[in-house]
C-alpha cells in the first residue's frame, strides 16, 4: 500500500478541527492588529530563497527540496514564508501603500530535516510579517502578538527570549571578533564551520555538530560590540515589553537560522516538562535590509513564525483542549420521518441565529441518536415529536449535566444564548 512521505502527515478527524478552531481564533486576532491576509506560492525560484534566508544557513544548504519543472526552472518548495512575501510585497509594489503594512499568513513550509517529535518535512508556521516602520515599538508589538495568542489560547509554560544582532556596523566589528576569535582553533570545528568562516562566521554559533564544544561557550558575545543606536534600539525594545507586562529574558545564544536578520531576534520556548527538544513554538526579528535585498526599496521589517504542530503538541502537554468552541451547541432529532420538515427548519433558524447545529437526517432511534449526540460532542440536544411541532415547545436536555427543559419556541434562542453563555463562563 502506498505511503504518506516521511516526516508528514494527513489532517483529518480531531487534528483537523484544531487546525481549523485555529485558523478562526487568529484570523479574529489579526483583525485587532490590523494585519491583512497574504497568501504566496509554495513553489518559488530558488534563487529567492538562496538569496533571501542565505546560502551558507542549514535552511537552504541541507533542508530544502528543489527540483526543476518541465521548463527547465530552478525552484524550491517554501522553507520558511518571509522571503515569499518579501518577493510579493515588492512585486505587487505593497510598499507604495499606507505603510506600514501587517501581512499575516499561514500554511505548509517544507524542510528536509530528520523527522522526529514537533520536526516534520511538511509542517505548517502561522506568521506575521510588518513592513515599513523601523520603530523598536513595532519589535515589541510583533512580541506581543505571539504572547497575546498563547495567553488566549491558555497556554501557561512559556517563556520568551530576546536577543539583538545590532545594525550592519555592528554586525561587521562582531564578525571580525569572531574571526580573529575562531582562527586558532579553525581545525576543531566541523567541515561546515570551516566553510562558515569563510563566507559567514556568525552562522558557526549556530552549528547543530559543534554546539556543544568549549570554544563555543568562550566564543565573543553580539552584545558586547553593539554601536550605540543598536543598544538604543534593544533597550527600548526592552523598555516596550516592560510596558506591556510581557516577562522575558535576554539571551545571548540566540543567533537564529536565517541570515536576513538585524537587531531583534526572538524565540518563545516551551518551558513544559518532558516536552522534548523540538521546544521553540515561535521565533522571528527585525529584518531590514532583506526588501532591499531581494531587489525592492529600502524598507524595514519585522515578523515571526510560529510552528502549528509544536504549540499544538504544548497545548496538549497542558491538558488544553481548544476545540471545546467547535463542537454543535445543538444536535436536533425527530421522532419519526413527519417531523424531518420541522427539523430542517428548525435547524436552519438556529443556524441563521449564531448556532452550531447538527441534526439527525436518518430518523435513527432514539438510543442511537443519543449516542451520536455523545459522538459528535453537542451540548445541548432538542427532540422533535409530533407534541413538540403541534404545541410550539421543545424539549431540550443539556447533553452533560442530562438536565431537561421545557421552552417555548419563541423562546428557543433566549435561552440557548443564556445557557450557552453560562456554559462558556466555566
Ligand atoms: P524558524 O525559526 O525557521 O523561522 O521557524 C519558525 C518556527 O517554525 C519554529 O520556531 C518552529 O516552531 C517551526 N518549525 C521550523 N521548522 C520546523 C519543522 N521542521 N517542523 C516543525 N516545525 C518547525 C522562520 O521560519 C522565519 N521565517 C520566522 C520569521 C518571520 N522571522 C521573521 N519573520
Amino acid at each position: 500500500m502506498l505511503q504518506k512521505p516521511k516526516g508528514t502527515y494527513d489532517i483529518y478527524g480531531d487534528r483537523a478541527l484544531i487546525q481549523l478552531y485555529f485558523r478562526k481564533l487568529v484570523e479574529a486576532l489579526m483583525d485587532k492588529y490590523n494585519a491583512k491576509y497574504i497568501e504566496t506560492p509554495i513553489f518559488e525560484a530558488s534563487e529567492l530563497f538562496h538569496r533571501g534566508v542565505g546560502e551558507t544557513t542549514d535552511i537552504v544548504s541541507k533542508e530544502t527540496y528543489d527540483f526543476k519543472d518541465r521548463g527547465d526552472r530552478n525552484l524550491t518548495l517554501r522553507p520558511e514564508g518571509t522571503a515569499g512575501v518579501v518577493r510579493s510585497f515588492i512585486e505587487n509594489k505593497l510598499y507604495a501603500e499606507n505603510l506600514p503594512l501587517k501581512l499575516w499568513y499561514m500554511g505548509p513550509m517544507f524542510r528536509y530535516e530528520r523527522p522526529q517529535a514537533g520536526r516534520y518535512r511538511e509542517f505548517y508556521q502561522f506568521g506575521v510579517e510588518a513592513f515599513g516602520s523601523d520603530d523598536p515599538m513595532m519589535d515589541a508589538d510583533m512580541i506581543g502578538v505571539v504572547v497575546n495568542l498563547f495567553n488566549i489560547l491558555g497556554l501557561k509554560g512559556v517563556s520568551v527570549n530576546i536577543n539583538t544582532l545590532g545594525d550592519r556596523e555592528s554586525r561587521e566589528s562582531y564578525r571580525k571578533a569572531l574571526l580573529e576569535y575562531f582562527k586558532p582553533y579553525l581545525g576543531d570545528l566541523c567541515e561546515d564551520c570551516q566553510r562558515r568562516y569563510e563566507k559567514n562566521p556568525l552562522r558557526i554559533l549556530d552549528c547543530k555538530i559543534d554546539s556543544g564544544k568549549e570554544i563555543m561557550k568562550n566564543a565573543p558575545k553580539m552584545i558586547d560590540y553593539l554601536n550605540e543606536e543598536s543598544k538604543r534600539h534593544f533597550d527600548k525594545v526592552q523598555e516596550y515589553l516592560k510596558a506591556m507586562g510581557i516577562d522575558f529574558k535576554v539571551n545571548s545564544n540566540i543567533v537564529r537560522g536565517l541570515d536576513y536578520y538585524t537587531h531583534t531576534v526572538f524565540e518563545v520556548q516551551a518551558d513544559i516538562e518532558g516536552f522534548g527538544a523540538q521546544n521553540t513554538l515561535a521565533a522571528g526579528g527585525r529584518y531590514d535590509h532583506l526588501v532591499e535585498f531581494v531587489g525592492g526599496p529600502s524598507v524595514p521589517g519585522v515578523g515571526f513564525a510560529v510552528g502549528l504542530e509544536r504549540l499544538f503538541l504544548a497545548l496538549e502537554a497542558e491538558g488544553i483542549d481548544i476545540r471545546k468552541c467547535v463542537y454543535p451547541d445543538v444536535y436536533i432529532f425527530n421522532a419519526d420521518e413527519k417531523q424531518k420538515p420541522y427539523v430542517l427548519a428548525l435547524a436552519n433558524h438556529l443556524r441563521l441565529a449564531g448556532f452550531n447545529v447538527e441534526i439527525d437526517y436518518k430518523t435513527r432511534n432514539f438510543k442511537s441518536n443519543f449516542k451520536r449526540a455523545d459522538k459528535v460532542r453537542a451540548k445541548y440536544i432538542i427532540i422533535i415529536g409530533e407534541e413538540e411541532v403541534q404545541n410550539k415547545f421543545l424539549t431540550i436536555k443539556n447533553n452533560v449535566t442530562k438536565d431537561e427543559y421545557k421552552v417555548e419556541l419563541d423562546n428557543l434562542i433566549e435561552f440557548l444564548d443564556e445557557k450557552l453563555g453560562d456554559d462558556d463562563e466555566d
